[in-house]
């Protein structure tokens, strides 16, 4: 079969972008208003996109009713957030976070996600994460407009927590320890358990 995305109805075609380009890592944003209200969403349209500069990106799509979603509204206003890697023993509660809650009530309170205060950025970090990435908004790019379109947020990682338990023989983190979830379609997960190594082909950098 073949599909033309541009011509289905907007959830129409993110049902389809999402149950194809899978498995997709989860950033768990956090965030805060300007008077100091915490904010913790998940997006999985999320990726690295450097080393140098150390950069990543998330996607906030714009609600159903075509306004920015809080993480955005938060980053116009005070441009610093954390992304955070999802364990499995944390996908419940990266779940709870996706709630639309009214502007300014805490998701962190909502899942009953522990905080502590973060080295270099305003927004809270959550304790039980893994892996968290301070971040400075480098650049927001938006693609469209109303429900949907997308904000294309890229961050500068300022610093990089890694818990110790995660690390590997090599000093580097084991994927078998972090024990990430993705998204897949619909309200599917996947799990990284089952892991297998293929060699690069000789000269590849
Ligand atoms: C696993 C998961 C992944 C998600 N990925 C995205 C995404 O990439 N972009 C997006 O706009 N919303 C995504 N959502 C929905 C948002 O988390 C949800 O709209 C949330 O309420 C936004 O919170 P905020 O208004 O506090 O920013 C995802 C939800 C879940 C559960």
């Amino acid at each position: 079969m073949q599909l033309d995305l541009s011509a289905l109805p907007a959830r129409e075609a993110h049902a389809w972008m999402i149950s194809t380009i899978l498995p997709r890592p989860i950033a768990w944003v956090s965030t805060v208003s300007p008077d100091g209200r915490p904010n913790l969403a998940p997006f999985s349209y999320f990726q690295a996109v450097s080393a140098r500069p150390p950069l990543l990106m998330f996607v906030a799509a714009n609600t159903r009713d075509g306004r920015p979603k809080d993480t955005l509204r938060n980053l116009r206003e005070v441009p610093e957030f954390i992304v955070h890697l999802v364990p499995f023993d944390q996908a419940e509660a990266m779940n709870a976070t996706a709630a639309p809650l009214p502007y300014g009530e805490s998701e962190f309170a909502h899942a009953g996600v522990s905080a502590v205060p973060a080295a270099r950025v305003r927004p809270l970090r959550v304790a039980a994460a893994p892996v968290a990435f301070e971040c400075a908004v480098e650049r927001v790019l938006a693609f469209g407009e109303g429900p949907g379109a997308a904000n294309v947020v890229f961050g500068r990682i300022l610093l990089t927590h890694v818990r110790e338990d995660v690390l590997g023989p090599d000093g580097r983190p084991d994927p078998a320890r972090l024990d990430l979830v993705g998204r897949l379609g619909g309200e599917a997960y996947a799990r990284t358990r089952e892991i297998f190594t293929v060699a690069r082909p000789d000269g590849a950098p």
